[in-house]
């Protein structure tokens, strides 16, 4: 996802750039806006940490991008591209670098494993949505 921080500053399209430049393809992109339901079940995992509340009413700040992305070892190789959560500890270069301000609106959300990459998937496309 490219979050709300990211879309109301008019960083999608150098991100989206990134991404397909680092030698992602897109298989399925969505502009939406999340529902506070949405949001909580999109980010269930983290229900009980400290930081769920602030999670999903930023997420809910403002419309996002969702997409699949594909790539050998996509996973992995994407976390390298987005940078560490908080921007100050981001890499020079990486995405939350160069277009995030602070650990909450950090300008991007990448899966962590290729099962929670499927599962975050399925929550915003169909089968018929990806390409
Ligand atoms: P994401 O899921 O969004 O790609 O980020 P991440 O894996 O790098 O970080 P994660 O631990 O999954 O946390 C999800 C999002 O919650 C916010 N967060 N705030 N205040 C805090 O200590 C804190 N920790 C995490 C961040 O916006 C993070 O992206
Ligand atoms: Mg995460």
């Amino acid at each position: 996802m490219i979050k709300p921080d990211a879309v109301a500053n008019g960083h999608a399209g150098k991100i989206i750039d990134h991404i397909i430049t680092a030698g992602f393809q897109i298989k399925a992109m969505k502009y939406i806006h999340l529902t506070e339901e949405q949001a909580g079940a999109f980010y269930e995992v983290h229900k009980e940490r400290p930081f769920y509340a602030d999670l999903v009413s930023f997420m809910i700040s403002g419309p996002i991008f969702a997409a699949i992305l594909e790539k050998d070892n996509a996973v992995a190789d994407f976390r390298t591209i987005i940078g560490a959560t908080d921007p100050q500890k981001a890499d020079a270069g990486t995405i939350r670098n160069l277009y995030a301000k602070s650990i909450d609106a950090n300008a991007v959300h990448g899966s962590d494993s290729d099962e929670n990459a499927a599962i975050e998937g399925s929550f915003f496309f169909t089968a018929a949505e990806i390409f």
